[in-house]
């Protein structure tokens, strides 16, 4: 996701007899388990869960790491392993069916969950050993294992000039201690997303192997110390300043996906697939280049399991990270083919079968992200469940699946579903129409799905409840479908008449009588521009956290938004304030229509990123909508200059069809600061220092058009935060400024809201003079 543009439209709920649920309040999101994917041993037959969960009371992350049973018919709760801390256990992985390995510190540790899971003990079989270290300074991260070899490969962090994983902290150790404290570059990245790079430190691809004897894991040895092996090294292949996160490995080969070396980092997205040997063997001598042919970004590459076929996701276009991901795949001594060239959605992510004959991924499909499978390059994905979002699928047996899913009112939990059986007839072909709306909702039946894992049932449970989002559809620009979801308000009830509400509201809702008859709108507007807003789960701008405050929610997917085919997505370019701008207003329109309990005098909008961008351009057009209140994160205010100082200059040279060298119209029609002489509506204008996408001048340029015009706003800013804002404290204190910035200008719903009345102050502002 690019820049984030939330797109939420909250209005005050009505509130009835009945007793109101729990407030499910900021810190309850920020103190909910975050639950990491499940990983499936080897045989399907266990699989790591990792949990992490913010403890307000000394402000740390704790991690339980648990092992669930997969046993299809015999259900058992997860067991727990182990409590500790991301720093002490991360980048979990199964070295063999029994045997989990984990990263603690530099150290990689294995763990061995042999004994009889039907009876868990209360204590675990064996405590945790230290298999290696890795070299100071290296960070691996992407650890991934190959059992038949004993192979373990990684992406760490190497010094081009020394080519020595091992040599990593001697040089780290000079560059810091120069006399002098400049930082010389000759090409871009000079920084990227929150990190300025280092010059001549690279991320590249290693190896080392791994062997066992009585259970006891160790690595490959010389008198020295560990046989850690680059395997980049001369072969003029690095990554800039990223690792390298898409790789994979048979028992003698790795297949890499790196940034063509000769192409520019900044303004370029191509990646290049090479194959090399893996540490003892000799399949190539010098990296196979398997992708000579014209295309952009290339990711999630991975071996079938009988290491024949490697599979990955490839875009057309260089330069344009949201152009379709098409599965390729290449066998070899059949070459390449292209599997869902002719399919009109953007997979995201892809798994082999177990027989290597088929393939199993994830793509969003209208505001869900979908789990599919394939199995033949010439038929169409078959979606396999039709609710909320996947964010994991692996294959267990044939027929049946791990996933992890989520929803706009529900955290990631990890389920197994069932496949009907290819032998038995089961009514209708799981059909799908990639252009008609899915109105027909689970094409399976839902006892298909096991739920394997609760954790968040407890911090939910009658807080959440009547908020699941609600898909609602109306005209957009030129005439298309456009979608959007609806959050209803806590305390709302179904089936309220219009002239009803007055009665049952009072006991509950603070502002009586004045304001009944209306409730308050407030708008997050949503992802990318290239992103959507999806039926899932998220710890930044949580629609569910606003209808809990007591909003009415709407977040629109306007022209620009992925899952609704690459046309869509693709009409946003050189259009930022056009076609997308004409959809979010026919999408409030038809909110208002559709739910005439909304007050249209008190709607705010909120978003960040491009979503910031569409505040900023909704301020200087704000006739349109009538927004009481603005809400402005990390929002582009200069089009130019954000050109000239974002760090993926590939990304405006592409929405903006050319730079502003060559095509300056364009961005100056589309600017926000050439119409912020008509900016009227207070904002709040957000901004984390450490965000080099959209960086301070954006935030300081906003609140400068807005104080010095005599605007009512403020500016709040995170100098540690960068496009996001994730520390939980820092996260407490932002959704604290939105809710009063909100409650200051549209009002709340409901007593037990997060802002008291105490705390809503007037901001001062600057007089013009
Ligand atoms: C699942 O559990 C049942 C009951 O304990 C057992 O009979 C069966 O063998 C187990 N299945 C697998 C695949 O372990
Ligand atoms: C981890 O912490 C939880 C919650 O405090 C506790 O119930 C569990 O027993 C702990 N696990 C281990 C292995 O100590
Ligand atoms: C991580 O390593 C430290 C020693 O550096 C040790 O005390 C701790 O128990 C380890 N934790 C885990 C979860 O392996
Ligand atoms: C595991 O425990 C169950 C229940 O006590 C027992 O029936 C089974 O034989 C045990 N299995 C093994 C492999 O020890
Ligand atoms: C460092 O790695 C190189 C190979 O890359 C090896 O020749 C050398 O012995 C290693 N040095 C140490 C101290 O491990
Ligand atoms: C879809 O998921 C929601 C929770 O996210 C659940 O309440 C609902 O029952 C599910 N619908 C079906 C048809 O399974």
């Amino acid at each position: 996701m690019k820049y984030a543009l939330l797109s939420l439209l909250g209005l005050m709920g009505l509130a009835q007899s009945k007793e109101l649920q729990d407030v499910y309040t900021p810190k309850d999101m920020l103190s909910t388990p975050r639950p990491h994917p499940a990983i499936a041993s080897p045989d399907g037959a266990h699989a790591v869960s990792v949990v992490d969960q913010w403890d307000p009371e000394d402000d740390k992350i704790h991690r339980s790491v648990y092992l669930l049973s997969l046993n299809t018919t015999h259900t058992l709760p997860p067991l727990s392993l182990f409590n500790t801390s991301s720093a002490q256990a991360s980048q979990f992985l199964w070295l063999d069916h029994a045997n989990l390995a984990y990263l603690n510190g530099s150290c990689l540790y294995s763990f061995s969950i042999e004994y009889n899971i039907t009876k868990p003990p209360t204590t675990p079989a064996s405590s945790p050993k230290e298999i290696l270290t890795f070299p100071e300074g290296v960070n691996p991260t992407g650890l991934q294992f190959e059992p038949k070899s004993g192979s373990l490969a990684f992406s760490g962090q190497v010094w081009k000039e020394s080519g020595d994983l091992n040599q990593t902290s001697k040089y780290d150790k000079s560059w810091e201690e120069r006399s002098d404290s400049a930082w010389v570059y000759d090409e871009l990245f000079v920084r990227h997303w929150d990190e300025w790079r280092v010059p001549g430190k690279v991320w590249t691809l290693g190896a080392i192997k791994l062997s066992h004897e009585s259970g006891v894991w160790q690595a490959d040895h010389h008198e020295k110390g560990e046989k850690f092996v680059n395997l980049l090294k001369d072969t003029g292949l690095y990554s800039q300043m990223d690792p390298i996160s898409s790789f994979t490995l048979t028992s003698n080969t790795i297949a890499a996906s790196i940034k063509t070396p000769h192409l520019n980092y900044a303004t370029h997205t191509r990646e290049d697939i090479y194959l090399l040997p893996l540490p003892g063997h000799t399949s190539y001598s010098s990296p196979k280049h398997l992708t000579p042919h014209s295309h952009g970004a290339i990711s999630a590459l991975t071996f079938s399991p009988d290491g024949k076929k490697l599979a990955w996701l490839e875009m057309k276009k260089d330069g344009y990270e949201s152009d379709k991901r098409v599965i390729v795949v290449h066998e070899e001594g059949k070459g390449i083919k292209r599997w869902t060239e002719d399919w009109d959605r953007s997979p995201s992510s892809l798994t082999w079968s177990l027989d290597s004959n088929s393939l199993y991924f994830t793509a969003e499909h209208h505001g869900r992200i979908l789990p599919y499978h394939l199995t033949h390059p010439d038929h169409l994905p078959t979606p396999l469940y039709f609710n909320g979002s996947t964010t994991s699928i692996t294959p267990l047996t044939e027929r049946t699946i791990l996933l992890s899913q989520q929803s706009l009112t529900s955290p990631s939990d990890d389920f197994i579903l069932t496949l009907p059986d290819p032998k038995k007839k089961h009514g209708k072909p799981l059909g799908f129409a990639s252009d008609g709306r899915d109105k027909d909702g689970d094409k399976l039946p839902h006892d298909s799905l096991r739920r394997l894992t609760a954790w968040s049932a407890r911090f939910i449970k009658d807080r959440l409840e009547g908020l699941e989002g609600e898909e609602f559809w109306f005209e957009g620009a030129e005439g298309k479908e456009v979608m959007g979801w609806a959050v209803k308000p806590r305390g709302w009830e179904e089936g309220q008449k219009r002239t009803w509400p007055l009665v049952s509201l009072l006991p509950v809702v603070r502002f009586v009588k004045c304001r009944v008859a209306d409730d308050t709108i407030d708008t997050i507007l949503s992802g990318g521009p290239q992103g959507a807003w999806e039926d899932s789960w998220s710890t930044r701008w949580n629609p569910a956290v606003f209808a809990s405050q007591g909003y009415f929610v709407i977040a629109i997917n306007p022209t620009g938004s992925t899952g609704y085919g690459q046309d869509f997505t693709d009409a946003i370019q050189g259009d930022w304030g056009g076609k997308p701008f004409k959809d979010l207003l026919a999408g409030y329109q038809a909110a208002l229509a559709k739910y005439p309990e909304i007050d249209s005098d008190r709607t705010a909008a909120l978003g960040a990123s491009y979503g910031g961008y569409m505040i900023n351009w909704i301020n200087g057009h704000n006739d349109h909508f009538g927004f009481k209140a603005l809400v402005c994160h990390d929002g582009v205010f200069d089009t130019v200059t954000t050109y000239f100082s974002t760090e993926e200059v590939w990304f405006p040279t592409q929405d903006f069809a050319g730079t502003p060298l060559t095509y300056r119209a364009n961005y100056e029609r589309w600017s926000p600061v050439n119409h912020a002489v008509e900016w009227t509506t207070p904002e709040l204008v957000i901004q984390g220092g450490k965000d080099y996408r959209l960086e301070n001048s954006q935030g300081l340029g906003a609140f400068t058009a807005l104080q010095t015009q005599g605007v009512p706003s403020r500016f709040v800013y995170f100098p540690d935060e960068n496009h996001w804002v994730l520390k939980p404290h820092n996260s407490l204190k932002w959704h604290h400024e939105v809710f009063k910035w909100l409650q200051e200008w549209v009002g709340t719903a409901h007593d037990d809201s997060e802002v008291s009345e105490q705390d809503v102050m007037r901001p001062k502002f600057i007089i013009q003079a």
